[in-house]
């Protein structure tokens, strides 16, 4: 199966406008000469218009970081689907383990949110992953299906086409350390297996699985050739003009 590989930022809570657009103009430059990849950048929401702006042209697609499962309402503080859309979204991130952990998003709260964004014609980037904890309990497979189960529960097959899942260990997000590469991939094919028994076989093979945790200019070349690792979500790396332009042009 040739899956076009996807690189995606997550700048988190990072960036000032002019920093923002600095880092999406750099950023611009490196994808036009790249046309085989899939480039997606997930900006803090007050930069998302500054950023669209730059990027409006280029190949790269916008997300936002989080959004509310309600369509719109007396939610204060939150984003919905279609402001985010209205602002140049056409992704957004979905159980990050930050929020999970920081803001105690459950498996029916990131349930909702994945059927809200679809609904509202948002592409979802699912992440899933481990914690050391539970990797030293050697439960990482249970885990991930567990979340995979829920966060996908009652979602059509048809919708499957707009959706990625991010691999991301919770003991390797910006801490230095990272998964082997095999170890990933064994999870990614769990992460595939798991979605073809949930939906179908071809749905499956055809779902860009990405890895996320500490992903680098050194080691992104190595992650790519695994069977099962179809692109990255980088968070730090992502941060400065240098190090993810060496991740966006690896070879
Ligand atoms: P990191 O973050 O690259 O800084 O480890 C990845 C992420 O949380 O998406």
């Amino acid at each position: 199966m040739n899956r076009i590989p996807v690189i995606a930022a997550n700048w988190k809570m990072n960036l000032n406008r002019d920093d923002a657009k600095k880092l999406a103009a750099s950023i611009a430059q490196i994808a036009d000469s790249r046309v085989d990849r899939e480039f997606i950048v997930f900006p803090g929401f007050l930069t998302i218009s500054d950023v669209h702006e730059i990027i409006t042209g280029t190949t790269i697609s916008l997300g936002g970081q989080n959004l509310h499962y309600e369509e719109s309402g007396a939610f204060t503080g939150e984003i919905s689907a279609l402001q985010l859309k209205d602002s140049g979204c056409s992704h957004v991130l979905v159980g990050h383990s930050e929020r999970r952990h920081y803001f105690k998003e459950n498996y029916e709260t990131v349930n909702r949110k994945v059927h809200r964004a679809l609904q509202d014609g948002l592409k979802v980037m699912l992440c899933v992953g481990e914690s050391l904890e539970e990797r030293e309990q050697t439960i990482t497979e249970m885990v991930v299906v567990d979340q995979l189960e829920s966060a996908l529960a009652r979602i059509a097959l048809k919708n499957l086409k707009n959706m990625y899942i991010a691999y991301e260990p919770i003991w390797a997000i910006g801490t230095g350390k990272n998964a082997t590469p095999e170890d990933a991939n064994h999870v990614h094919q769990i992460i595939r297996k798991t979605i073809s028994r949930l939906f179908n076989e071809k749905v499956a093979d055809e779902m860009r699985i990405l890895y996320g945790g500490s992903v680098k200019g050194e080691n992104i070349t190595e992650l790519m050739q695994q069977e099962h690792i179809d692109g990255v979500l980088v968070g730090g790396a992502s941060l400065k003009p240098e190090s993810f332009a060496s991740i966006m042009d690896y070879k």
